[in-house]
């Protein structure tokens, strides 16, 4: 048995208030844990994470681990715009533990952020991460970058920058791929409808259940290769 824990944190209003461009962006950080154990993951640490890592504390909640949807610094920090964005490093410094990543994304993190290999569990796609008595099921959903992960927690789907309420990932950056994406988004469509999307950014809302972002977003309408090339050109 397992008692839930799921929290959504928008940057710039739930941590990173006084961090420049935190809230413009508005990246979604969450934290998955069990109640009963005391024990949580934290989604795409980045911004503020000493601040991040304080709420789960507020909560009685100890970081044992990380999960990453893909490797842009906004995610898990690194320089981006100009901007050096705080991340991976400074959770390894307040609470060190491991960082599950997708093995095509691996050398991406190590990239941007600076750790290394020691600091990384690697993950084949339905790979499933436990916290506590809390399974945490990572989809592989590439084209938005070619390791990027979705995590199916219950009946919840974080879904980095695979898929907004308005909108999906840009594919026209290093390593994007609109065919890859095209197929990703068919995965996540076949997803019960009662799933509840949350995103990784707050593009057009926080969550919604996955059957009306299907009827609302014309990105996850398209069910051929031919259809989603009439919409998505890049
Ligand atoms: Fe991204």
């Amino acid at each position: 048995m397992a008692t839930l824990y799921f929290r959504q944190l928008l940057a710039g209003r739930d941590f990173g208030a006084q961090t420049p461009y935190a809230g413009q962006m508005a990246n979604f950080v969450y934290l998955i844990g069990d109640r009963d154990t005391g024990e949580a993951l934290i989604v795409d640490p980045a911004w503020a994470v000493r601040e991040l890592v304080d709420i789960a504390a507020a909560d009685d909640m100890t970081i044992t681990g990380a999960l990453v949807t893909h490797y842009h610094p906004d995610h898990c920090g690194g320089n981006m715009m100009g901007l050096s964005i705080d991340g991976l490093p400074t959770l390894l410094d307040v609470a060190p533990c491991p960082i599950h990543v997708h093995k095509a994304e691996a050398h991406g993190v190590k990239f941007v952020t600076g750790v290394s290999d020691s600091d990384l569990v690697t993950h084949d796609s339905n790979d499933v991460v436990k916290v506590g008595g809390v399974e945490v099921e990572l989809l592989h959903t590439p084209g938005h970058t070619p390791g990027s992960l979705c995590f199916k927690v219950k009946d919840s789907l974080i879904s980095g920058d695979t898929l907004f309420l308005s909108g999906c990932g840009r594919t026209d950056l290093p390593g994007g791929d609109s065919d890859e994406l095209f197929r990703s988004l068919q995965k996540l469509r076949k997803l019960p409808g009662e799933t509840t999307l949350f995103p990784g950014h707050n593009y057009g809302g926080h969550s919604a259940p996955i059957e009306s972002v299907r009827a609302s977003n014309i990105y996850f309408k398209p069910e051929t290769l031919q259809q989603w090339h009439q919409l998505h050109n890049h």
